[in-house]
């Protein structure tokens, strides 16, 4: 290669590498696999390597991604979290062996040991006289996210360690990972939301650990696995044997790690685990090897970016190919169109894959994907079958790109695609039959109305005519019910009790059950806390709606959409006219200790959710508000409030308090 085309190459890809580093880090939306991530950073290595001239001090190479959020306190690392060198090959294993032997000379004995590499987000966790001081994500290496708050919800953390034998002062690395059961849970729990899924547990838990609500955190149920010591006092120079210890003072470390006495028995170790990873209950990317001996790991030091006395090996993601058979385009239930491809049946990680999402026009266009083609089909661990890439030797003569859906495939509607979104969606809410059946199963779903019907009632109830919309349920009849196949007196009457309990459902699970688009179960929660009534919330502007916690310019922008709309005006008209709850409760006041204080509630606490505060406050006949004003009496504060809240507080000169602070206010007599 010339200088001229190697200038242009490096451009390239370190344009794609800073884009694809956003995707994964700042977005958690990785658009290529690690591998083809890895590989591209590789080659741009080699040609800068290869051509010195072209250095540049913000090159992707020059660092080691950059995970932080900046809504949280920044902390630096005592130690800086330097990340491993990474190979996909084992000969480079070997040539990591000889190279080390190379250092230490051909006589030294000594130990590696073998780790599962977890595939999940890294933290740096530090512990003063056996307590945890404070939780960190890696960050750029060098500085992360303060995110201690979110860390002490994760159940396997000790907070106070147990024995004796611990450093005074010392750190503890490592991962934080979601169990596919708690990923399958979560995602679906979002698709009941109506948000997007997430692509893997991976994506899952970044996102999770920049959640600025600790309690989400909690119920996400993430676990962490706990594999690097640091301490200038450690109790033994074998990283094993202090892994083993750190275990007795309340750490979960690595269950299946082995001391291999050569790299031939590191290569068992691997091959043992290609296979036996599927087996696992959380994902694993590959394998980790370290040098047992901690002096032996001074000695061999680290190069800029990583130590020398570490390596990781990388599985590769299992891969197979198989033929497109067709596509369908699925239509949810705020229209959004989805591509689905229907594949020539194959086994994947020990499962038959079917059928696999194509998520969006973009992709597909992208990948240049046509019905015929042979597709590459990836887990990599990863639990949704992903098309990665069209084999294009096999591609048939007569295979045909497809022109994307230009009309709702059950409607006609013309598709719409706004500016800021990937997505193709439906915009006939009202009358096309996916949609309306889909907003009627999301209003009666458990965590909604929990209205006692299936998907067949809800359908038989459509195609009969009785139930056009959400507010048609309010106003059925045994006699209808009746004329539908399958129903008796008996059934049917359970029907209509289970719509009449209702009712009684809280205005926050009304709201929610609405349907509206980006207002799940937690928004809608603090919309309800917010605005207490529905006619005040519709009649909120942009700034009001955004000026709440949580709630950003997409879901401020649904809402006002929503409610300007006349059909959905005319829905909660009826809603009302059926009796739903459209205010808050009043608390039942138990004391009168914060009548007329006002309360703003902002950040991470240790001890309670912050639902749990607000409650506590008006319990005691104190009221919350979500903005700081100059009638705001008390600021509670918890951990990662944001600094333009705190620019008020400081402005209008507010009381801050404490979580004990205030549980001090509220046991004084
Ligand atoms: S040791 C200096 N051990 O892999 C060595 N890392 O780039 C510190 N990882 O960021 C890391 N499992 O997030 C180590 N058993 C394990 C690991 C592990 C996963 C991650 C970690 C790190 C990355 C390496």
């Amino acid at each position: 290669m010339d200088k001229n085309q190697a200038s242009k190459q490096i451009s390239t890809l370190r344009e794609e590498l800073h884009r694809h580093n956003y995707q994964y880090y700042v977005l958690s939306q990785p658009e290529i696999s690690d591998y083809e991530f890895d590989m591209k950073l590789k080659e741009l290595q080699q040609l800068e390597a290869q051509f010195p001239e072209f250095f540049d001090e913000n090159s992707p190479t020059m660092r080691v991604g950059d995970d932080r959020n900046l809504k949280f306190e920044q902390a630096e690392h005592k130690y800086p979290m330097l990340s491993l060198g990474n190979t996909y090959n084992l000969g480079e294993l070997t040539d990591f062996d000889n190279r080390i032997r190379k250092i230490l000379g051909p006589e030294r004995v000594f130990n590696y040991v073998c780790e599962l590499k977890y595939d999940g987000a890294s933290v740096s966790l530090v512990y003063h006289c056996g307590k945890l001081l404070r939780a960190v994500t890696r960050g750029d290496g060098t500085v992360g996210d303060n995110v201690t708050g979110n860390i002490k919800t994760i159940k396997s953390i000790p907070l106070q360690l147990f024995g004796t034998g611990f450093p005074d002062v010392f750190e503890m690395r490592g991962e934080v990972i979601l169990k596919h059961q708690d990923f399958k849970r979560m995602n679906a729990e979002r698709l009941e939301d109506g948000e997007q899924p997430f692509a893997n547990p991976r994506n899952a838990v970044s996102g999770t650990l920049k959640s600025q609500n600790s309690s989400v955190v909690a119920a996400r149920k993430p676990d962490a696995v706990l594999y690097f010591l640091l301490s200038e006092n450690l109790p033994f120079d074998s990283h094993f044997e202090n892994l083993q210890i750190a275990r007795k003072w309340g750490f979960k470390t690595p269950e299946n790690s082995k001391l291999a006495k050569n790299i031939k028995e590191v290569f068992e170790y691997i091959n043992y685990w290609d296979k036996e990873r599927n087996n696992l209950p959380f994902d694993i990317d590959g394998i980790v090897i370290k040098m047992d001996s901690k002096q032996l790991q001074d000695e061999l030091g680290a190069t800029g970016k990583s130590p020398r006395w570490a390596i990781s090996y990388k599985f590769k993601a299992e891969q197979v190919v198989t033929e497109l058979l067709s596509v369908d385009f699925q239509v949810g239930r705020t229209g959004v169109i989805t591509p689905v491809a229907n594949l020539a049946p194959v086994q994947l990680a020990g499962t038959t894959v079917k059928r696999a999402s194509l998520h969006n026009a973009e992709i597909i266009k992208t990948l240049d994907i046509r019905i015929g083609d042979f597709v590459f089909l990836e887990k990599g661990g990863e639990i949704i079958p992903k098309i990665t890439g069209v084999e294009l030797s096999k591609r048939p003569k007569n295979a045909h790109s497809f022109e994307y859906l230009k009309k709702c495939p059950e409607c006609g509607t013309v598709l719409v695609r706004n500016e800021t979104e990937i997505q193709h969606y439906c915009p006939n809410s009202h009358n096309c039959p996916p949609q309306i059946k889909g907003k009627i199963e999301h209003f009666i779903a458990r965590k909604a109305m929990n209205i006692n019907a299936g998907e067949a009632t809800i359908k038989a109830l459509f195609d009969a005519g009785f139930v056009k919309n959400i507010a048609d349920l309010y106003f059925l009849s045994q006699q209808q019910i009746l004329t539908l196949e399958g129903f008796k007196q008996k059934s049917a009457s359970n029907l209509l009790v289970s719509i009449e309990e209702s009712k009684k459902v809280p205005f926050e699970r009304v709201l929610f059950a609405l349907g509206i688009r980006f207002v799940g179960s937690t928004v809608a929660k603090t919309l309800a806390t917010a605005f207490e009534t529905i006619d005040t919330l519709i009649s909120a502007d942009f700034v009001q709606l955004i000026s709440v916690e949580e709630v950003g310019d997409k879901i401020a922008e649904s809402i006002i959409e929503h409610f300007k709309n006349e059909e959905n005006k005319e829905i909660i008209s009826r809603l009302k006219q059926a009796g739903l709850r459209f205010s808050i409760e009043k608390k039942e006041i138990k004391g009168n200790k914060f009548e007329g204080l006002t309360f703003v509630i902002s950040g991470v606490f240790a001890q309670h959710s912050r639902d749990e505060l607000k409650n506590l406050i008006e319990e005691n006949g104190g009221k919350n508000v979500s903005s700081v004003s100059k009638n705001t009496n008390y600021f509670l504060a918890g951990e990662n409030v944001g600094p333009s809240k705190m620019a008020k507080v400081t402005e209008f000169n507010i009381k801050v308090i404490s979580e004990n602070d205030f549980i001090k206010l509220l046991s004084q007599s």
